[in-house]
Order: C-alpha cells, then structure tokens, then sequence
C-alpha cells in the first residue's frame, strides 16, 4: 500500500513477487501433492500440514460460500498486512504470537445513534449468535488475493441488537489501541488507532461478516483476532481488525487510509478493475500460490449481492 512507494521505486508494485511468496510458492509446488491426497477428506480437514484441529465444530455453511479452491493456512497465517506489528508481510506472525493477551478480556463498545448502545466482553459480545463458515475471496488494493473460509456471524445481526436511530447513517470501527502490545503503533505509519468506516446500508447488507475464526480455528493475532470485519466486494483494508468500537454515526467516517492518501484510497473502496490505483493497474490480481495473474471482477465477484447499493452512484468518483 501506501508504505512500499520508496522500496520499490522502479517497478509497479504489482509487479514485484516479494521474497517470502516467492518461498511460499515453493513450498506451495511441494505441496501439491499432498494436497490431491486429501481432496476425498471432508472440508474442515484442511489441505495443509500440519491439519489444524478445529476449535469450532459442526459449523453451518454459508449460501455465500466459494467453491475455489482454498488458500492454504499456512499463507494465510503467514502473509499478512496489519500495521499495528509492522509493515513486512511478515511481521504480523512474527510479533502477534500472544496477541491478544488471553489473560484479559477484550472490551467491545458498541455506541452512538442508537436505542441500546452497550460494553460488552468478546465471549459476552458473540455468545447470542450462530457461528457458520463462509469461504469468501479476498482482494486486497495491492493486487493479490486469496480464498478464506472464515468462521463468523452476520454483521447485520450485531448492529440490529444495537437498534441503530434514523440519524445512523454509517457504521465507524475502530481497532485497539495499545503500542506496548501493538509495537508497529509506536511509529506514526498511519494515523492510530485504525478506523474504518461503511454505509448503514453496506454494514446492514448479508455478505458483511464479523469473523472470529478461519479454518475451523479461533483467529490468531496475524488475522484480527479476537474478532474482525470482513467485506468481501471491497479491498481488503476495509477489513478492519482487532475490533474494540463499533459506533453508528451520522457523517461519513474518515478512514485511517483515507486520512494517509486521500487520492489513492477511497471512502467505497469498491474492488473494481476499471478504476486503477493512481500508482497500478487494478484489473488483474495474483491468487496467492498461483504463477499466473488472474482477471479482476468488478465488487470481487459479489455483483450480485452488492451492485444495488451503488445504483446511480458515478464509482470513478466514489472510488
Ligand atoms: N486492520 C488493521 N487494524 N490494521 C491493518 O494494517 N490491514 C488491512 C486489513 N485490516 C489492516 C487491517 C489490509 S491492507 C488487508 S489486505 C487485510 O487486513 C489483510 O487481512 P489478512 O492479513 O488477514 O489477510
């Protein structure tokens, strides 16, 4: 994103296959066969090594669910982007290992215009709620993507509880702030904590997840643990992580991109192959594990359930 502008200063950005995916895509070839080996298996006995063991069990699957084929887990816990522990791929693995500090409980305020606002634990927040797998694509703006099987619940039904007031015209998230346990918070790479913003109607819409799990797994630090939007028609940084306030307000958030690069990172942040990045191309995007790049889709493929929200709406100017 924002970040690599100097590092790679003569090729765009995705163009360049950094080091660790290039070894994950080894690693990825190697694997290959053991992966055929297991298709017969059902779904949550992963086609990774080692097999996680699932903390969630006998969970419903979701209309919204892909068929592709999955992203392995090791990737997907391994590649990641959450500034919050630095700005490498890397090093949200890294430096998340005993995030979040399982000793304490995770807060979530939910408050602004509605009839029932309340604080909240994590396990107090979920417990009404039917958690169900949904294997969503995910895009993010940088050009790469990947196919997770999140375990989660509607955000929808989160924010009704909440009984929104008419003055609710958007939904305001906001990730922790704590830079002795978050140390990439300690330098000013964004503007911190990390806010994020939808529509009511957009927060409202069934394909919004909050996610607590993937692969059948409690989330690790890397991912947003213990809880995280997911949007799966919008570029991955809509995907807040690490959630501690969810507030409906009444003017449009202002995004922590959106305050870095105003130019280059939109309020919708639609995934749409027709609008480019000021810096690259967004019509292709590289699957992770795969050598060839692939078409991009206009809202990632969820046309169906999302188109209507932006009718009427120039997406080149609301990008
Ligand atoms: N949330 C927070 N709090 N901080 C971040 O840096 N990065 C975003 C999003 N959510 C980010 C965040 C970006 S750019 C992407 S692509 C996705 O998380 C990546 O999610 P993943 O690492 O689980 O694949």
């Amino acid at each position: 994103m924002l970040i690599k502008k100097n590092k790679y200063s003569e090729l765009p950005e995705n163009q360049v296959t950094d080091e660790s995916l290039y070894l994950n895509r080894r690693q990825f070839i190697n694997k290959s066969a053991m992966i055929a080996a297991v298709t017969a298996l059902p779904k949550l006995a992963f086609a990774n090594n080692p097999i996680p063991e699932p903390d969630y069990k006998e969970l419903s699957q979701s209309p919204f669910s892909t068929d592709e084929e999955l992203t392995p887990f090791d990737d997907i816990t391994s590649y990641n982007n959450f500034y919050e522990f630095g700005t490498d791929k890397s090093d949200p693995a890294k430096y998340a290992t005993n995030f979040p500090d399982k000793s304490e409980s995770w807060p979530i305020i939910i408050d602004g215009e509605c009839d029932k606002p309340g604080e909240y634990t994590y396990d107090d927040l979920i417990k009404p709620f039917t958690l169900e797998e949904r294997i969503y694509r995910l895009r993010c703006v940088e050009g790469w993507s990947m196919v997770i099987p999140w375990v989660g619940f509607s955000l929808a039904d989160l924010l009704k509880q909440a009984q929104p007031s008419s003055k609710a015209k958007f939904v305001e998230f906001t990730t922790l702030y704590n830079p002795q346990q978050m140390p990439g918070q300690q330098r000013q790479v964004l503007q911190w904590p990390y806010v994020e913003g939808l529509r009511i109607d957009e927060a409202m819409n069934p394909l919004s997840l909050l996610a607590v799990g993937l692969y059948g797994k409690e989330l690790l630090g890397q991912n947003g643990a213990p809880i995280r939007l997911v949007t799966p028609w919008k570029y991955g940084f809509k995907s807040i992580k690490s959630i501690v306030q969810i507030r409906f307000v009444e003017k449009m958030p202002v995004s922590s991109w959106m305050r870095a690069g105003p130019s280059e990172y939109g309020f919708y942040s639609n995934v749409n192959p027709n609008v480019s990045h000021p810096r690259w191309s967004q019509t292709r995007e590289r699957r992770i594990g795969d050598l060839l790049k692939r078409e991009t889709h206009m809202f990632n493929g969820y046309q169906e359930q999302v188109a209507h929200l932006y009718t009427g709406m120039d997406l080149k100017r609301n990008f």
